[in-house]
């Protein structure tokens, strides 16, 4: 037997019982005649203790382990004299009888310690290493913890987990796909799924009624700190429901999951806020409600008095920081350097402290009558010792992502982002499309399936921009973590969104044919949304990236350093697929 307890579970009541352990070697210090010996598993650490006026040999043995070796050892539970009161393990040790080395090992190339002497890329070539430490390691159980949740909450709600292809069909809308050649099929290509949708919707149509499934999905697009190129999602989808429906099923489940996860008991519904207000007053279709200092438009008031640079702005907006009229010029300087990263790209930030006397002092007085100032602090509900901060420019919806840039930084700066606090919210109202200037048309905001309001209907032929969609995020501290939306069940409706979106009949019929002829045979209304995985895990983890609670992660340029992937391909392998490369330059 390899052992008869774990690196984590002895206490003061099993002093005296005799115990085997294997595990690696965290580090063995010497102490006069004595060898202290910190044996680690996934459970904890314990202490082993040899002494060599009782054994000699076996001390010597264990002077010579070196960390990360994988040894077996035999002893007797006894309290400890000095107590550790940071390890659950700390009153106790073993009192070694024999030692055996299982494997060796070489010098491993950082530290297996809670903070680690290893760089990123270093760790993420030794990633099973980096897996042997505490964080790393606690961030794989929570995710078990949830997806064990998810599984609980669903199956309890009636769902089916059903699997569905990983080699599909490439589709052309949303982002680049994955491709796998076909040996079998000379020429063509699957590709890998950017998600299940089209087939969550299948399985509506066969009757499954509710289905979620915890699935890897891919997407080729540009990388960041909350986007892996695979990553999972909690897919699910309902029939015979509507937008309400689908919110109270999965708010429960957020709730569910807050109260078994951090023991966060929510009981408000949590906030809703339509996709305009979102974008007017936050300036970002994920607002981070953990604070609010939102948008003031401050055109009508700050127009018109001879600062060119307002007079000749569509947009003027300002926010609000509560109690930093304490701000230093330096640290103004250093916020305006901030909005003028190319990044953000503002041309310039104009602020104004309101003092203790209510007066406001601004950074362009010269233009301005006291009078001015204060109708704009008042409009802004700002209160001595308040700080405004100000940015305007020709675009407004240019400008309002520029001033969402200052908000979080300002938020940042205050403090108001803490990552034990979270703000439950859900977007509404998505408009159904979006102008794209690389494509030179409307595209679909959430997908070509979502349905347009039914109030918005009509406008449809004649105003397909204005039309608003039956479509949510929810987003938690200015996440998103999921989306989804009420889909269209009428094949006619579906081939009209497909027109709007330019394809020509033939080429909707080429690419989603399978869906619209689905939908001729009685297809009952359905919808649903999908939660990402990742990002739920590393926000109730407290993560800055998802990262860190995916086993195997990709770099940032997409990379496994540790299997080297992507690689070149053998080129018997490119000749059984029929493959030709050519690089361009
Ligand atoms: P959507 O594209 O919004 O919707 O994706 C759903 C959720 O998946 C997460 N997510 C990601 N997580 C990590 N890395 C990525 N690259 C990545 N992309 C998306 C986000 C997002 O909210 N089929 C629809 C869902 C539906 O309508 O039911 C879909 O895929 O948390």
């Amino acid at each position: 037997m390899f052992r008869t307890k774990t690196c984590g579970e002895l206490r003061l009541s099993d002093v005296g019982s005799q115990v085997t352990l294997s595990g690696w070697v965290q580090r063995v210090r010497k102490m006069g005649g004595m060898a202290f010996l910190d044996l680690r598993d996934r459970y904890g650490i314990t202490q082993i203790v040899f002494d060599n006026s009782s054994d000699a040999a076996l001390t010597d043995a264990a002077n010579h382990l070196g960390r990360e070796y994988v040894v077996q050892v035999t002893g007797t539970v006894a309290e400890r004299t000095s107590k550790n009161p940071h390890l659950p393990t700390g009153d106790i040790e073993i009192i070694a009888g024999a030692l055996r080395v299982l494997n060796p090992s070489e010098v491993p190339p950082f530290t297996i310690e809670d903070e680690s002497d290893g760089g990123d890329d270093l760790r993420m070539r030794y990633r099973y290493l980096d897996l042997r430490r505490n964080p790393v390691r606690r961030n794989l159980e929570l995710r078990h913890r949830m997806t064990m949740e998810v599984r609980r909450y669903l199956d309890s709600k009636g769902f089916l987990e059903i699997e569905t292809p990983m080699l599909v069909g490439s589709t052309p809308e949303g982002a680049r796909d994955f491709v796998v050649p076909s040996r079998m099929n000379p020429g063509q290509f699957y590709a890998l799924p950017q998600s299940p949708q089209t087939l969550k919707q299948l399985l509506m149509v066969s009757g499954i009624d509710r289905y979620f499934q915890i699935v890897k999905c891919f997407r080729d697009e540009d990388l960041r700190a909350d986007r892996q190129p695979e990553f999972t999602q909690i897919d699910c989808e309902m029939s015979f429901v509507e937008q309400d429906d689908i919110i109270e099923l999965f708010e429960g489940m957020a709730k569910h999951l807050f109260k078994e996860i951090r023991g966060v008991e929510l009981t408000e519904p949590f906030l809703r806020m339509t996709w305009a207000d979102a974008m007017k007053y936050y300036g970002s279709d994920k607002p981070d409600m953990r604070f609010d200092m939102r948008f003031v438009e401050l055109m009508d008031i700050l127009k018109g008095h001879g600062f060119s640079v307002f007079d000749n702005a569509e947009y003027i907006g300002g926010i609000c920081a509560k109690g930093a009229a304490s701000y230093t010029r330096k640290q103004l300087d250093e916020l305006t350097e901030y909005v003028k990263r190319p990044q953000i790209g503002a041309k310039g930030m104009v602020y104004a402290r309101v003092g203790d006397d209510g007066t406001v002092k601004s950074s362009v007085d010269k233009f301005y009558s006291q009078d001015v100032l204060r109708a704009m602090a008042d409009a802004m509900g700002a209160a001595p010792g308040d700080l405004i901060l100000i940015l305007s420019g020709d675009d407004a919806m240019r400008t309002r992502r520029q001033l969402c840039e200052l908000r979080l930084e300002m938020g940042r700066r205050l403090g108001l982002r803490d990552k034990d606090k979270f703000a439950c919210l859900w977007v509404v109202d998505f408009p159904m499309f979006e102008w794209s200037d690389e494509e030179q048309r409307l595209m679909a905001m959430h997908h070509p399936f979502t349905h347009p309001k039914d109030e918005d209907i009509p406008m449809l032929d004649t105003d397909p921009a204005a039309v608003r969609a039956d479509a949510y995020d929810m987003v938690i501290n200015g996440v998103e973590v999921g989306g989804g939306s009420i889909r269209i069940h009428d094949s006619e409706l579906q081939a009209k969104m497909f027109e709007i979106l330019g394809f020509t009949p033939e080429k909707a019929q080429e690419q989603f044919g399978f869906l619209m002829n689905a939908f001729k045979y009685g297809a009952p209304p359905h919808g649903g949304l999908a939660y990402g995985l990742d990002r739920w895990v590393s926000l109730f983890a407290g993560l800055d990236s998802i990262r860190d609670c995916i086993a195997f992660p990709k770099n940032n340029s997409g990379r496994d350093v540790m299997l080297d992937a992507p690689a070149e391909l053998d080129p018997r392998q490119l000749d059984e697929l029929n493959l030709r490369i050519d690089i361009k330059e």
